[in-house]
C-alpha cells in the first residue's frame, strides 16, 4: 500500500456549517496509526480539521472515534488493519462541535450523581486491604475514559438521559468492590442510572481498548446486586424491621 485514502466527516453545528465528507491522500508510512493519518492532512492539507488527542498511546482516551463505522481509539487503530479506503466520523453518541470533536460533557454531569468513596467509621486510613480484593476492582481502575462504550451502546444513543450508561457502571463496581466503602448504590443505579434498560447485548464489551469485561463483571453483578436489595422480600422486610421504631 503507497496511499491511504481518508473520507473525513466536517461539520460544525453551531456555525451552520451542514455534514459533508472530505477525500484526503495520504502517503503510507509502515506502522502508521490512523491519527497519523489524520496528523498528516492536518499538517499538509488542511489545518482547520478539528480533532482531540493528546498522548498517541491509548492512555488518555481523548481520540475517541468511529472508524470504518466501528467505536475505535485513532492512536491504537493501525492502518494495515483497515486497508486502504478508511472513513473517519466522530462518535454518534454525542453532539458534535466541530468535525472529530464531539461533547461529552454529558458524562461529567452523570459522574456527579456518582456517591464518591464513603469509607466505614469502623475503618481507619490507611486501610489494610487484602490482595485478592485489589485484583477484583483492579480491572476496572484501567479504564482511560475514551466514552467507547457509551458510544457503541444503542440505550445511551437512544434514551441518552434515562441511562447512565457502561462506563458508569464500570465506575460503580469499582466503588462497590473497594473493602472499605460503606455505601450501597444499587437503588441510585437502578432508579436514577435505569440499569434495566440495558439489554446484556455486549456491544460495549466488545469495543473496550482495555479490554474490560463491562457487562460480565460490571453490568450483570451491579444486576445481581439490584434484585438482592430492591428485590428479594426477605431482605425488604429484614430493611422494613430494622427501620420500625419499637
Ligand atoms: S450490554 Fe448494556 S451497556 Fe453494554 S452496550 Fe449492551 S445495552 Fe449497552
Ligand atoms: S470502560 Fe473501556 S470503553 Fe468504556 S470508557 Fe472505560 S476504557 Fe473506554
Ligand atoms: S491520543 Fe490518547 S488515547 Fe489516543
Amino acid at each position: 500500500m503507497e496511499k491511504v485514502k481518508l473520507s473525513i466527516q466536517r461539520s460544525e453545528p453551531s456555525a451552520g456549517v451542514p455534514v459533508r465528507y472530505d477525500q484526503f491522500e495520504v502517503p503510507y508510512e509502515e506502522g502508521m496509526v490512523v491519527l497519523d493519518a489524520v496528523h498528516y492532512v492536518e499538517n499538509n492539507s488542511d489545518p482547520t480539521l478539528a480533532v482531540r488527542w493528546n498522548c498517541k498511546a491509548a492512555r488518555c482516551g481523548s481520540c475517541s472515534a468511529e472508524i470504518n463505522g466501528k467505536p475505535r481509539l485513532m492512536c491504537k487503530t493501525r492502518v494495515d488493519d483497515l486497508g486502504e479506503n478508511i472513513k473517519i466520523e466522530p462518535m454518534r453518541a454525542y453532539p458534535v462541535v466541530k468535525d472529530l470533536v464531539t461533547d461529552v460533557s454529558h458524562n461529567y454531569e452523570i459522574a456527579k450523581k456518582i456517591p464518591p468513596f464513603t469509607p466505614s467509621p469502623e475503618m481507619h486510613s490507611p486501610y489494610t486491604i487484602q490482595q485478592i480484593d485489589i485484583t477484583r476492582s483492579k480491572e476496572f481502575r484501567t479504564c482511560i475514559e475514551c466514552f467507547l462504550c457509551q458510544d457503541v451502546c444503542h440505550v445511551v444513543r437512544e434514551h441518552h438521559s434515562d441511562y447512565y450508561g457502561p462506563k458508569h457502571v464500570v465506575k460503580i463496581a469499582a466503588l462497590d468492590l473497594h473493602p472499605a466503602d460503606c455505601i450501597d448504590r444499587s437503588e441510585v443505579l437502578y432508579k436514577q442510572g435505569g440499569l434495566g434498560f440495558c439489554d446484556i447485548t455486549k456491544c460495549c464489551q466488545e469495543v473496550c481498548p482495555e479490554e474490560i469485561k463491562i457487562t460480565d463483571n460490571a453490568i450483570i453483578p451491579e444486576k445481581e446486586r439490584i434484585v438482592d436489595h430492591v428485590y428479594d422480600p426477605i431482605g425488604l422486610l429484614v430493611k422494613a424491621v430494622k427501620r420500625r421504631k419499637w
